[in-house]
């Protein structure tokens, strides 16, 4: 028997009680006649004392033990002596005094410290994973992982949805990014696509009849990694039919709500309700389609005040239908003038030409460009931003997209700096009515704003074919601290409609038939109307323990250039498995 306990169960009450407990060698020290090892495994340490006074063998054998050996220990429980206990240790009342030890495996010095995990750079850390693991703050990760996942499919089995697993081997989905392929040995010049997301054969399970359906989902995106994104990801996906935006919103709602409730009880959930932001409306306030909510500092549109100003650039931007936007940051008063060229530059990044300010010192407004107003159009515009003696005014001037992007980013940035983005906080809200479509300037054309099986509004069917620039979706975002934690929507049923978009998009007839047949095909035997929604599950985890990155909790991820630093994937192939995959090495 290697165990009767683990090491973080013993307690005063085992008192007295012969135990055997396995474990690594977390910590050792050594006091010349006593030797204390700290003995962990997954669920805690429990302080071991070698004796040589008591049993001299073992005390001998525990010379030897260096950090990550893993032993086994035989003796008895015993409370620490007054003084000596320790409070932050679960097992802080009680060590075992050791009679037999054991030595079952002896380890290499590893490359970083278990205990300090600070350490160890992250390449490191991706490339040892597996003592990574060991960390606190790993394993801590991945047990909340597992109860969150866990807890999910309670909820969902109690709602009367089935997980339903679909497969990895498929077609392409139009989920807007670069897929992964697979060559078919079976079919030389053939490939499978990993998918994007189920979001086809959610739907024709639906068409099948299934109801209501969820998956805990992997999803492949060849894409640019970021903090927020892996290649590789994991989605709760779910679908329901004869729903519309309300149901399907109501019952995410309540599932993320129990699930904070009971995961996170610690975090204030700032709004019961979720509120409800038209995209228009959050991106002209908050100048994103993903709020973060923690925080006011609103956007707000002063085009209509310098209209007629003597600053060509803000004229020039409302003469030429753009807008111009003004932010107010409390306190902003005392930044640098390198602190504003920090954010004018942050500004341009999202494509503003510059970032006027005026400065609300003692003295009154202040600026380079208070010159071009009036004293009346002045006093407005500080009247519209509700500025006071201490604050900044931020100016964006330029279309809608640019000056809402740059403002929102330049917000988000001034938050960070008076710490306005509070952890401890969580504020979600529903972004609605998006777009069906937005111009994507690398093709030079439509493209889907969600995905192409996304439904307009009904109020907008008309506009598919005159102004589909102008068309609505019954697409939502459920955004969260300034995430996107999950975005789905209303699907169209009709083969007719389907077409319409798929026409607007500028896909020809035939490659419709190619990529899309089977989709069209179903819809011809009777699909019930339906709709869905998927969480970036990776994501809401990260951001309820606290995680700057999806790395942290993610077992085996890979780097920030996509790469895996454990296995070494992806790697080169021999050329017999390239000929007999039918593929051709040209480099
Ligand atoms: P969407 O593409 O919006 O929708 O994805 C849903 C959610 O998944 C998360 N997410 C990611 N997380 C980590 N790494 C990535 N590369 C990544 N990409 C997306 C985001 C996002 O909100 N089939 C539709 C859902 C539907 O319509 O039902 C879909 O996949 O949190
Ligand atoms: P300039 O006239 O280029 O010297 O700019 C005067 C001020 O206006 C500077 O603070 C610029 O950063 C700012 N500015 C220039 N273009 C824009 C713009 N499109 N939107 C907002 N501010 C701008």
């Amino acid at each position: 028997m290697y165990r009767s306990h683990n090491c973080g169960q013993l307690r005063k009450e085992n008192n007295g009680e012969k135990v055997t407990l396995s474990g690594w060698v977390h910590r050792r020290r050594d006091h010349g006649d006593l030797i204390f090892v700290d003995l962990r495994d997954r669920y805690g340490l429990t302080q071991v004392v070698f004796d040589p006074s008591d049993f001299k063998e073992a005390h001998i054998a525990a010379e030897d033990l260096r950090s990550e050996f893993v032993i086994k220990v035989e003796g008895e429980v015993r409370v620490r002596p007054e003084g000596q206990r320790n409070e932050n240790m679960d097992t802080g009342e009680v060590e075992l005094l050791v009679s037999e030890v054991e030595i079952l495996n002896r380890s290499k010095t590893p490359p970083f410290e278990i205990d300090h995990p600070q350490d160890a750079n992250e390449e490191i850390r991706l490339k040892y994973r597996y003592l990574d693991l060991r960390r606190d703050r790993m394993k801590k990760n991945m047990v909340f992982r597992h109860k969150f996942v866990k807890m999910i499919r309670d909820i969902f089995d109690e709602l009367d949805f089935v997980e339903i697993e679909t497969p990895m081997l498929m077609k392409g989905t139009p989920e807007g990014s670069r897929e992964f392929i697979v060559p078919a040995r079976l079919y030389p010049g053939e490939f499978y696509v990993l998918p994007q997301s189920p979001q086809q054969l959610k739907q024709l399970l639906m068409v099948a009849g299934m109801d209501k359906y969820f998956q805990i989902a992997r999803c492949f995106r060849d894409e640019d990694s970021r903090g927020d994104r892996q290649p590789e990801f994991t989605q709760l996906d779910m679908e329901m039919s004869f729903v519309e935006e309300e149901d399907v919103i109501s019952i995410n709602e309540e599932a993320l709500k129990k699930l904070f409730a009971k995961l996170v009880p610690e975090k204030e959930l700032m709004f019961e309700t979720f509120p409800r932001l038209t995209w228009k409306e959050a991106m002209s306030k908050y100048g994103s389609d993903k709020p973060d909510l923690r925080f006011e500092m609103q956007i707000k549109d002063v085009s209509d005040l310098v209209s007629s100003c003597d600053f060509q650039v803000f004229k020039q931007a409302v003469t030429d239908g753009g807008v111009v936007k003004c932010l107010k940051v409390e306190g902003g008063a005392e930044f640098s003038r390198k602190d504003i060229d920090q954010y004018t530059e942050l500004a341009k990044v999202y494509g503003a030409k510059g970032l006027a300010y005026i400065k609300m010192t003692d003295e009154g407004p202040a600026a380079p460009i208070l010159k071009f107003f009036t004293e009346d159009q002045l006093a407005a515009l500080i009247e519209r931003a509700e500025a006071k003696t201490g604050d900044i005014i931020f100016f964006g001037a330029d279309s809608f997209e640019v000056v809402c992007n740059a403002l929102g980013n330049v917000r988000l940035a001034c938050a960070d700096r008076f710490e306005l983005r509070d952890p401890n906080k969580l504020a979600c809200c529903w972004v609605v009515d998006f777009p069906l479509f937005e111009f994507s300037e690398e093709e030079g054309r439509l493209v889907s704003a969600h995905h192409p099986f996304t439904a307009p509004k009904d109020s907008d069917l008309e506009l598919l074919e005159t102004d589909p620039k102008n068309v609505l979706a019954k697409a939502y975002d459920v955004a969260m601290n300034g995430s996107e934690i999950g975005g789905g929507s209303i699907r169209i049923h009709s083969p007719e409609t389907q077409r319409k978009v798929f026409k607007a998009l500028g896909i020809s007839d035939e490659d419709v038939e190619i990529r899309f047949g089977h989709m069209l095909d179903a819809f011809q035997y009777g699909a019930p109307p339906h709709g869905g929604i998927a969480w970036g599950l990776d994501r809401i985890i990260m951001l309820l323990q606290d995680e700057p990155n999806i790395r942290e909790v993610i077992a085996f991820p890979k780097d920030s250039k996509a790469k895996d630093l454990l296995t070494g994937a992806p790697s080169a192939l021999p050329e017999a498995t390239l000929t007999e995959m039918n593929v051709k090495n040209i480099l």
